[in-house]
């Protein structure tokens, strides 16, 4: 280009630093407003599915441990609907479960599977086995033991201000549930409350679901959806202690 030439138009940006910088900054910020903002008023996003009711006292606190464990760094809680999730780990997620969960624990990384679904899944023994020691019951597993979650109790009086300011967010606590949330907890362990939040996750819709396939009329033999919906966790019903399958092999599926 001549030194003398004039640059016009696109040029003018392209050659600019300072005015590519501010101008990218107006498009990002605009976009990102477009796309964002609907999200806050969309029916489907804000209004929880049917049967979705707030964490009880109990789950609260093990939603907590959860939390503080940092279990979401291992554990995504979403399932996209495609159909290798579907097959495996049930019904996709959609929005409207998760609109009490402050903050949401979708996570974005799976060095185990997606938690989702295991709401009833196991038993609860399972569960107490596989937090003391995974390896005792899927030999393979690189999980953490969390054994010392059985000797920590839980902090009950803490629990009526968590659920009052989950409240004022949306979630409809009732003033007696909120009294008796001490007592809901009280001597309870943090081994106990985490496996109370592992027992409800996902469940809201699986409950919802047989409902929903008998008002279906008879799918074709060649539709996939059936043999995604008889995947679901509640058709393999609490076995005792029944080894998971290898999770090595899903790292970041
Ligand atoms: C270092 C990564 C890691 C962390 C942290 C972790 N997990 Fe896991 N988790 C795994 C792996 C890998 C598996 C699969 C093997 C197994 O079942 O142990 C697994 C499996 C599970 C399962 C069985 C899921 C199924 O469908 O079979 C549950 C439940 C679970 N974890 C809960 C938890 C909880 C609760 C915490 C936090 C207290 C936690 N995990 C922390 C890696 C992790």
């Amino acid at each position: 280009m001549a030194n003398n030439e004039k640059i016009e138009g696109h040029g003018r940006i392209e050659t600019n630093n300072f005015l590519m910088i501010v101008l990218i900054t107006l498009v990002v910020a605009v976009g990102g407003l477009v796309e964002i903002v609907p999200l806050f008023f969309q029916k489907s996003t804000t209004t929880p599915i049917e049967g979705l009711k707030p964490y009880s006292a109990l789950q609260l606190a093990g939603r907590d441990v959860y939390v503080s464990e940092g279990c979401y760094n291992c554990h995504s809680q979403m399932i996209r609907p495609f159909q290798a999730e579907t097959l495996r780990y049930g019904p996709y997620s959609v929005a409207g479960e998760f609109v009490y969960d402050r903050p949401f624990q979708w996570g974005s990384k799976r060095t185990g599977p997606d938690l989702h679904r295991v709401g009833g899944r196991y038993s609860d023994e399972w569960h107490r086995v596989h937090l003391n020691n995974p390896r005792d019951v899927v030999p393979e597993s690189n999980m953490p033991a969390y054994a010392f979650l059985g000797e920590k109790s839980v902090d009950a009086d803490s629990m009526p201000k968590r659920m009052e300011v989950l409240r004022t967010l949306g979630a409809p606590y009732t003033d007696d549930e909120i009294a008796q949330s001490v007592d809901a907890v009280k001597g309870k362990t943090q081994m106990e409350a985490v496996i109370a939040y592992l027992q409800v996750l996902g469940t809201a819709r699986s409950a919802v679901r047989p409902a929903a396939a008998e008002a279906a009329p008879a799918p074709a033999a060649a539709d996939v959806t059936p043999a995604t919906e008889a995947a679901a966790p509640t058709a393999e019903a609490a076995p005792a202690v029944e080894p998971a399958p290898a999770a090595a092999t899903a790292t970041n599926q």
